[in-house]
């Protein structure tokens, strides 16, 4: 079931989300419902308190750009779909680098983030086996994304003040709904 995805200016987005164990009612069913609502609305990462649930979980899934590549540069992508539930990062590192990032909960808003290199990440996948894993260039770059989300933090956070001071009417727009988007949401002040 495509789920309705939460819009900036939501409080739930600005929440830090809390832990779940593996009882947590209908967990695989959300799964499924959260992958169906990302891939509806093309994107590579989607966490819960997007669609509403302030709870620490999130899915990627970036084998989209392994199949696009000619240069087989983003190969190691092929098998980037994974479920994120309780994570913790443990470590950042390497030098910063910018990227254009955009957000499913932000339509039409892409901004350059800064963010460190590599990671190293802790988490319990759909299952709740546990893991320890590091990652580096893109794949880091949309797990510190989604991570954020459930540390109730926007890539919009993380710009210049001026950058966002140029965005504010573009982003009230979004809370009120007026803007276009061709996936399902569900706007904060409409
Ligand atoms: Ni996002």
């Amino acid at each position: 079931m495509i789920l309705p995805i939460v819009a900036y200016g939501d409080p739930v987005l600005k929440k830090v989300a809390e832990e779940i164990d593996k009882d947590y009612p209908g967990l695989q069913q959300l799964i499924a419902d959260m992958f169906e609502t990302m891939y509806n609305a093309n994107g590579v990462g989607l966490a819960a308190p997007q669609i509403g649930k302030s709870i620490r979980l999130f899915i990627v899934d970036a084998s989209p750009f392994a199949e696009d590549d000619e240069d087989g540069e983003n190969e190691h992508l092929k098998d980037f779909k994974k479920v994120f539930i309780n994570p913790i990062i443990e470590d950042e590192t390497g030098e910063e680098w910018g990227f254009n990032e955009g957000c499913l909960s932000i339509p039409g808003i892409r901004e350059e983030v800064f963010r460190e290199e590599k990671i190293k990440i802790s988490y319990y996948d759909e299952n709740f086996n546990f893991f320890e894993e590091e990652y580096d260039g893109f794949a880091a770059r949309v797990i510190q994304h989604e991570y954020d989300h459930i540390e109730g933090v926007l890539f919009t956070d993380k710009i210049s003040p001026l950058r966002r001071r140029l965005l504010k009417r573009r982003l009230e727009e979004i809370t009120i709904g007026d803007v276009d988007v061709n996936y399902k949401m569900r706007f904060p002040k409409k």
